[in-house]
Order: structure tokens, then sequence, then C-alpha cells
């Protein structure tokens, strides 16, 4: 029998660190607004995380869900939920618990959906209006691999991989796997002539 508890141990364990994953975000999201990335000291990584909460518009609900995951493995009651609920008051992102996210992504604007066994890497881009989510009766979501780019408005549903580096295009609904450095467009997600990897 499937021991539950110890499924969500597991996983919760493989959740990044806080003081890894939000300096990670931090240079990432400061990177793509074209901003100074580089930081000089952990409190100069400190002060570049509070202006970011501050003048980006999805950073600060980013952290509330690396806050809901750490909290959540620590065994924390109430905390988790609050941060998530909030992380959905403030930039629509609701991002569920079975969800794991390497440090180092880069959340454009927020109204991001994201639910199931899914994994995403480093240095994925995810645009506005974005749901990751499952097939019915299938709790196995998609692997996005690193760097990864997805575009506004597009789906990927299912337990597909989207390869390293690939590009999916805005609107595009993927329910197969795309090969890295592809990139994808369309209802269901076609490689591009130029871009099929
Ligand atoms: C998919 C994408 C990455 C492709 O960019 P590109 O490599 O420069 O490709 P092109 O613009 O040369 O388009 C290649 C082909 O795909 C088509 N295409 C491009 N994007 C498309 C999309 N989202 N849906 C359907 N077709 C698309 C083009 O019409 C073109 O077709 P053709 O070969 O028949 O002429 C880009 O169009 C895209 O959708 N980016 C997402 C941007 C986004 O979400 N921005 C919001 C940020 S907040």
């Amino acid at each position: 029998m499937i021991d539950a508890d110890a499924l969500w141990r597991a996983l919760r364990a493989r959740h990044p660190r806080l003081r890894v994953a939000l300096p990670a975000d931090a240079r990432v999201t400061a990177q793509h607004r074209g901003e100074r990335y580089e930081f000089r000291s952990r409190l100069d990584a400190v002060g570049q995380i509070l202006r970011l909460a501050w003048v980006s518009d999805a950073f600060l609900a980013q952290a509330l869900y690396r806050a809901k995951a750490r909290l959540q493995a620590l065994g924390v009651p109430v905390l988790p939920r609050l941060a998530h609920r909030l992380a959905m008051a403030i930039a629509q992102i609701s991002i569920g618990d079975p969800v794991l996210i390497e440090p180092g992504v880069y959340i454009i604007h927020g109204q991001f959906v994201a639910d199931g066994l899914v994994e995403i890497g480093s240095g994925v881009i995810v645009a506005p209006f974005v749901t990751i989510g499952l097939r019915a009766g299938d709790v196995r979501g998609a692997t996005i691999e690193s760097n990864v780019s997805i575009g506004t408005g597009a789906k990927v549903i299912g337990g597909v991989t989207v390869g390293a580096g690939a590009q999916i295009g805005a609107n595009a609904v993927v329910v197969d796997d795309v090969r890295a450095g592809a990139t994808v467009v369309g209802a269901p997600a076609r490689p591009t002539a130029q871009g099929a990897g």
C-alpha cells in the first residue's frame, strides 16, 4: 500500500531552502527586468529581494509560494495556507503543494496556476495566464526542464516533458513531449518550421 504521508514528506524535503531559492529567483527576475543581478553581499541580496517584492508584479507572490513550500517541509501548520492565499490575492499565483520549482525561475506578471506532480527547472520563464495542469484522473504533471520559456496563455496538460530551452508560444496547448530547444505553437502544440529543435 502507498504511504501517502511518506510520499509527501519525501516531496517536501526536496523543496529548496529559502536562502537558496529567494536570491536565485531575485537574480533571474532582476536580470530579465534589465536590472543589476549580481549581488555584492547577503545584505545586498536581501535589499534586492525587498526591492523586487515592491516593484515587480509577481515577485512577492512567488516568495510567498517559496515560504509556503518551506513551512510545509518544516511541518508548520496554518501559515502555509495563509501564504498561499496571499499569493493568490497579490498576483493570482496558485502553485499547488506537490509542485516543485527549482531556484531561479522568473514569473513575469503573475496569473499562473500549476498543480499536480509538476517539476519546473531553473531559468524557466512563465508569462501571464499560464496553466500547468493535469489530465483528468492522473496526478502526474509536467516536467519543465531548465530555461524553458512559456508564453502568455499557454497550457501544459498532463505528464509531458518539455525539454531544456524549449519555447512554448502564446496560447499553445501542450499535450505531448516537446524536444529540447524546440519552439511549439498552437493547439495541440506543434513545432514551428524554424524551431523544430
Ligand atoms: C512562439 C514564439 C516564441 C515564436 O517566436 P519566433 O521564433 O520569433 O517565431 P516567428 O515569429 O518567426 O513565428 C514562426 C511561425 O509561428 C507562428 N507563430 C508564432 N507565434 C505563434 C503563436 N503564439 N501561436 C500560433 N502561431 C504562432 C508565426 O505566425 C510563424 O508562422 P509561419 O511560419 O507560418 O509564418 C513567439 O511567437 C511567442 O508566442 N512568444 C510568446 C511571447 C509572450 O508570451 N509574451 C508575453 C510576455 S508578458
